[in-house]
């Protein structure tokens, strides 16, 4: 396999529902059809992107992020699953056992928010893209993706007045985290069902460049077939190709890869 220089994506944002698990699992899909290699980390004790992603449901897997994170680095291998439900996109599991990981770091690691980064670093060549899908948590799980990581995404929900609610939070605990892994670089934020004819849209992407500093040209509009492609637990290339939210999709995986490089 040739060398790539691996790109570690975190999608992030406390806020509960904005369109985290959304944004990976699509953005997964339609980087692995641009012809690059894909992981998925699901690192929410919800397991949403897994039971997305996975052929197999959270609770049959043996080593899933849970045991990876407070275990030894040769579990990696055994953690990583490559027949999924998605061509090119391999996944680590997500499980409820999330739920306990954050107190037995903070009692075992030497370095709590940087056990994912260290196993990590086996699988740097590997892959194209690694995407990391976090908790709606700005704690220990959230922390462990953006030490990890080269980039990070923050979905802001642009139909909701609330959208912002936190924000600044995120982007304070951004600066925290650069002093452990200064390479951290902002993508921007991504508007998530956003319909430019909205005011209540309008005003929330103003606000998001104000307040995050970044933002990505590429919005995604507001679609049933999003759920549809969740309960089919399918792509949205395989619901409806043609559909204005999966070129969204396929607009912003090009728009990363030209912004990474
Ligand atoms: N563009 C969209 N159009 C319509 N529905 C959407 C869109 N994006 C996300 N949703 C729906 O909104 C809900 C929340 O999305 P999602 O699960 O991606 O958010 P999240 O940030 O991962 O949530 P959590 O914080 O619980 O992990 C889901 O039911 C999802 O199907
Ligand atoms: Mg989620």
């Amino acid at each position: 396999m040739t060398s790539k220089s691996t790109k570690i994506i975190a999608v992030a944002n406390h806020k509960g529902g904005c369109g985290k698990t959304t944004t990976v699992v699509h953005l997964a899909s339609e980087l692995a059809d641009l012809g690059t290699n894909v992981l998925v980390i699901d690192l929410d004790p919800q397991a949403n992107a897994s039971l997305h992603i996975g052929s197999r449901h959270p609770s049959e897997i043996e080593i899933t992020s849970a045991e990876l994170l407070v275990g030894d680095l040769n579990l990696i291998s055994e953690a990583i699953e490559d027949e999924t439900n998605f061509k090119n996109v391999s996944l680590i599991y997500g499980s409820l056992n999330l739920g306990k990981t954050e107190d037995q770091l903070k009692d075992d690691a030497p370095r709590p928010s940087e056990e994912l980064s260290n196993k990590l670093e086996l699988l740097k060549g590997l892959y194209d893209f690694i995407l990391i899908d976090c908790p709606p948590s700005l704690k220990l799980l959230t922390s462990n993706a953006l030490a990890a990581s080269t980039h990070v995404i923050i979905p802001i929900e642009s139909g909701s007045q609330y959208g912002l609610y936190g924000v600044t939070d995120l982007t304070n605990h951004l600066s925290k985290i650069r002093r452990v892994n200064p390479e951290l670089k902002l993508l921007g934020a991504l508007l998530i069902k956003h319909d430019e004819r909205q005011n209540v849209c309008k005003l929330i992407k103003n606000e998001a460049l104000n307040q995050v500093g970044e933002l990505l040209n590429t919005t995604i509009p507001i679609s049933t077939k999003v759920n549809q492609a969740a309960i089919l637990q399918q792509s949205l290339l395989r619901v409806d190709k043609n559909s204005k939210v999966r070129k969204a999709f396929q607009d912003l995986a090009k728009e990363i890869v030209k912004r990474v490089k």
